[in-house]
C-alpha cells in the first residue's frame, strides 16, 4: 500500500487552551447561564488539522486493463472523465486495511500516538462488512484504548461531514484529539459489465488528525448539505433492511451502483458552486482568498466546471482524479495529502475544501492551514 507524507513530525506550540474574545468573556450572562459561560471560558473555541496522511491499494487498474472488461477506451474514459487509473484493493483487503494505514500515516504527521486519540470517527459508504463499524475495527488495529468511535455515512461527502463532527467536539472541549478518516473501496460494489460506471471509480483512505487550535484558525466555516429527493440518483439498491441480501438480488446485480450519470453530474457543478460560496459567506471571506481549493475527485468535467463558475485559475485548484478515479469519501484527503506534497499550499494558506456525491448530499469547509 502506498502515499504518504514523508516529512518528520514537527514540534507543536500550540496553546492547550484558547479563550473567549475579552470581550465576550466579561459579557454579564443571566444567572442561569453563569457556570456556562464560566465553564466555557477556558475551552479552545476551534479546530485545526494537525496531520494528514493516505494510503491507495498497490494494485493499479488502467484504461488499457478496462478496454479488456467492458467495451470501452482509454480516449472515451479520458476526455470524457479525465481519469487514466485507479487502484483496487487485492483479494481479501478490505476498507479498514486502507484506513488503518492512513491512520497510522496521518498520526507519524501529526506526531501523535494512538493513545493521544480521544475519538476516531470513519466516513464510509463501504464497509468491511454491515457491522461492527470500521472505525471500531481501526481502533483495535491502531491500539487506540481511550477512544471512542463511531462510523459515519455522507457518501463522498463523508470526510467534510466528519470534518465538521470533529470540531463540534474538539470545540466545545468534550474531546481534545479526533481522527478522522475518509475511506472506501468501492471497488466491492461496482458492476463490472457496466461501462457506464466501472470506469469512474477506485479504492483509497485519507485521514486526518485534528485537536484544539487558536481562535480565528483551522476549521473556520461549514456549509453541509443534503436532498434526499435525488437519493434513487445513485444507489447500492440491496443489502439493506428494504431489500435485504438474497439469491435474487445477486442474480439481479442489486449489490452494485446504479447512477444516473448526467444528473448527478449537473448537481455535482451547481452544489460545488453554491457550497463554497455559502462556506466562503459564512468564513467573512470571498474567492479571492482561496490559496487551494480541494474538491471530490469525481471527474475532470465536473471539477473544471465548478472552478470556472467560481472564477478560480488553475494553478489554485488541485486536481489528482487522472491516477485515482473517484474514490468515494477518501479522495479529498488524499487529494490534500498530495497537495501539501508538491508544496500546493503551506502554512496560514486558506484552503476550501468541497465534497458531493450520493444521498444526494454535500459538504465543504473554509480552513486555514495550520502546521
Ligand atoms: N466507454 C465508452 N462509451 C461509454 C462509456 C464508456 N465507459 N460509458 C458510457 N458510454 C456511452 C454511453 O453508452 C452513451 O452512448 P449512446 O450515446 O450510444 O447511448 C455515450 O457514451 C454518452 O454517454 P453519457 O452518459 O451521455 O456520457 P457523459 O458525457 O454524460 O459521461 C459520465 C458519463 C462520465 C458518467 C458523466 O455523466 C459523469 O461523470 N457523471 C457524474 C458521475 C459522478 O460524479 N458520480 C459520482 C458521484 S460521487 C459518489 O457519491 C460515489
Amino acid at each position: 500500500m502506498t502515499s504518504s507524507l514523508k516529512s518528520a513530525p514537527e514540534p507543536r506550540a500550540l496553546a492547550r487552551t484558547s479563550t473567549w474574545p475579552a470581550s465576550r468573556a466579561s459579557e454579564s450572562a443571566p444567572d442561569s447561564h453563569s457556570s456556562l459561560v464560566t465553564r466555557h471560558s477556558s475551552l479552545p473555541l476551534s479546530a485545526g488539522i494537525y496531520g494528514i496522511g493516505s494510503c491507495v491499494p498497490d494494485r493499479v487498474l488502467t484504461n488499457a486493463d478496462l478496454e479488456k472488461v467492458v467495451e470501452t477506451s482509454d480516449e472515451w474514459i479520458l476526455t470524457r472523465t479525465g481519469i487514466s487509473e485507479r487502484r483496487i484493493v487485492a483479494a481479501g483487503e478490505a476498507t479498514s486495511d486502507l484506513a488503518t494505514a492512513a491512520a497510522r500515516r496521518a498520526l507519524e504527521h501529526a506526531g501523535l500516538s494512538p493513545a493521544d486519540l480521544d475519538l476516531i470517527i470513519v466516513a464510509t459508504i463501504t464497509p468491511d462488512m454491515p457491522f461492527p463499524g470500521v472505525s471500531n475495527l481501526v481502533q483495535d488495529r491502531l491500539g487506540a484504548s481511550r477512544a471512542a468511535a463511531f462510523d459515519l455515512g455522507a457518501a463522498c461527502a463523508g470526510f467534510i461531514y466528519g470534518l465538521a463532527t470533529a470540531k463540534q467536539f474538539i470545540a466545545n472541549g468534550f474531546y481534545r484529539h479526533v481522527l478522522v478518516i475518509g475511506a472506501d473501496t468501492l471497488s466491492s460494489v461496482v458492476n463490472w459489465t457496466d461501462r457506464g460506471t466501472c470506469v469512474l471509480f477506485g479504492d483509497g483512505a485519507g485521514a486526518a488528525v485534528l485537536g484544539p487550535v487558536p481562535d480565528g484558525s483551522g476549521l473556520l466555516a461549514f456549509d453541509l448539505g443534503s436532498d434526499g429527493s435525488g437519493a434513487e440518483l445513485l444507489c447500492v439498491e440491496a443489502g439493506g433492511s428494504r431489500l435485504p441480501a438474497s439469491a435474487e438480488t445477486v442474480a439481479n446485480g442489486q449489490h452494485t451502483i446504479r447512477m444516473n450519470g448526467a444528473e448527478v453530474f449537473k448537481f455535482a457543478v451547481r452544489v460545488m458552486e453554491e457550497s463554497t460560496l455559502r462556506a466562503l459567506s459564512l468564513a467573512g471571506m470571498t474567492t479571492a482568498d482561496i490559496d487551494c481549493f480541494i474538491a471530490h475527485q469525481a471527474n475532470i468535467r465536473i471539477l473544471d466546471a465548478a472552478s470556472k463558475r467560481l472564477g478560480l485559475p488553475a494553478d489554485r485548484v488541485f486536481n489528482n482524479v487522472h491516477r485515482y478515479g473517484n474514490t468515494s469519501a477518501a479522495s479529498v484527503p488524499i487529494a490534500m495529502v498530495e497537495a501539501l506534497e508538491e508544496d500546493r499550499f503551506k502554512s496560514g494558506d486558506t484552503l476550501a475544501l468541497v465534497g458531493f456525491g450520493a444521498g444526494l448530499s454535500w459538504a465543504s469547509t473554509i480552513m486555514t492551514w495550520t502546521r
